[in-house]
């Protein structure tokens, strides 16, 4: 016979295989819009890390609950910084598309503008930036000044700290900062010999919806010449002495990622110092055209089931307009790279012209850069 006790038990029992058995919410899995970005699945954080199933009762002193959740908190940043790089940095820089690029224009030199060693040459680079943005914060961050931004802003990714601090060469550190900056607080990166054409707001066509757009590049080069690869390292190269992006895209979270992994796996191999014609393929153009190339065919984010192949640089080279693809809008060549004189650019006049690139940054080793030289990691593969 069943006692008015025991059917009570039954149903508390029952209840608590019911809670148990069932999550708490719903599972959606992940639906993506063909050709449209999906959320980074790191960027569903916080929340799961951070909060406690189970806060506790409220009854309890503030004092105890203050220093529980400083223990939690504690926890859970030992627990983020179990994960794999790419998903610590979506933890602490999260994208969200929809957010507003931010009004910061970086550069990096030996020197401020302030000082009388800035050079010369540079300060009509320098000011066109401030004059076609008067409302942006513009700074420009010295080497010192690098050091202790990037130690701040990644002190919570140690392997990324690690990998800055190990590269044996400024220039190296020069490229990781415009990833590492844009990463974290987005905005505009511009190498100091840069010339602004356009103030930003005319980079994008009015027809670009910029709550969908989280990533604005230009094309360094489009040689289209059968011994291209003489001259450049990939067939089509995104320039990277202008960059434009909301913080935490996943592009960027991509480089910095595989940046930190190579360096480190350099630094372990201790060969940290041998190979410095790598540069392009260690911080430069070439990896970070392959950054993008492998964020437009990461299934991750873009559905690749409608798509007839996988995007290369055929679906960039000639074009002659901006092309949005997912969150990124590529702009043609004339936009970044106008009055060089090949690869079908147009002069620096030209309504498409927006930055121009001076090349006069001394202390790099330009011709590294703009003729590769054949490395000797690429003579070894086979
Ligand atoms: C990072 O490196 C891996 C392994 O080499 C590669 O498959 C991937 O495409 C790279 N990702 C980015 C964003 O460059
Ligand atoms: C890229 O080019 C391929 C092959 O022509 C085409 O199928 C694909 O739709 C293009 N993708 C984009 C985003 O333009
Ligand atoms: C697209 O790229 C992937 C990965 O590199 C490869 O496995 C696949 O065969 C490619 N698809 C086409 C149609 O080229």
């Amino acid at each position: 016979m069943v006692t008015f006790r025991k059917a009570v038990i039954m149903a508390m029992v029952l209840l608590c295989v019911v809670f148990f058995l069932y999550p708490r919410s719903p599972t959606v899995r992940n639906q993506r819009p063909s050709s449209a970005p999906s959320k980074p699945p790191g960027s569903e954080k916080p929340g799961k890390i951070n909060k406690p199933v189970g806060a506790p009762p409220s009854s309890k002193p503030d004092i105890v609950n203050a220093v529980k959740a400083k223990e939690q908190q504690k926890l859970a940043l030992a627990k983020v910084q179990s994960l794999p790089i790419d998903k610590q940095l979506a933890y602490h820089f999260p994208y969200e598309v929809t957010g507003k690029f931010p009004a910061f224009i970086w550069q990096t030199w030996k020197y401020t503008p302030s000082s009388n060693q800035f050079s010369e040459k540079f300060r009509p680079t320098e000011a066109s930036w401030t004059q076609k943005h008067p409302t942006f914060v513009h700074e420009v961050i010295t080497d010192q000044v690098a050091l202790h931004l990037i130690k701040h802003l990644y002190s919570a990714v140690p392997d990324v700290l690690e990998a800055y601090l190990s590269m044996p060469l400024p220039i190296l550190k020069a490229d990781f900062f415009r990833y590492l900056i844009l990463l974290a607080r987005g905005g505009i990166y511009a190498d100091i010999d840069t010339l602004a054409l356009k103030p930003t707001t005319e980079w994008v066509p009015q027809s670009f919806n910029l709550k969908t757009i989280g990533l604005v590049i230009g094309i360094e080069a489009d040689p289209d010449r059968p011994d291209w690869a003489e001259w450049y390292s990939r067939r089509i190269q995104f320039c990277q002495w202008t960059i434009k992006a909301k913080p935490g895209h996943p592009v960027l979270r991509g480089i910095v990622t595989n940046i930190t992994l190579e360096t480190l796996r350099r630094k372990r191999a201790g060969t940290l110092k041998s190979g410095h014609q790598s540069v392009v393929e260690w911080t430069g153009p070439a990896v970070w055209t392959d950054s993008i190339f492998s964020y437009f065919n990461d299934p991750e984010y873009f559905d690749m089931s409608s798509s007839k192949g996988n995007i290369t640089f055929k679906n960039f080279t000639g074009m002659r307009e901006p092309k949005k693809v997912g969150d990124v809008v590529v702009l043609p060549i004339t936009s970044f790279s106008p009055g060089i004189g090949h690869s079908g650019a147009g002069p620096v006049d030209d309504p498409m012209a927006f930055v121009k690139h001076e090349f006069e940054g001394s202390w790099k080793p330009e011709s590294e850069r703009i003729i590769e030289p054949k490395s000797d990691e690429k003579a070894k593969s086979p």
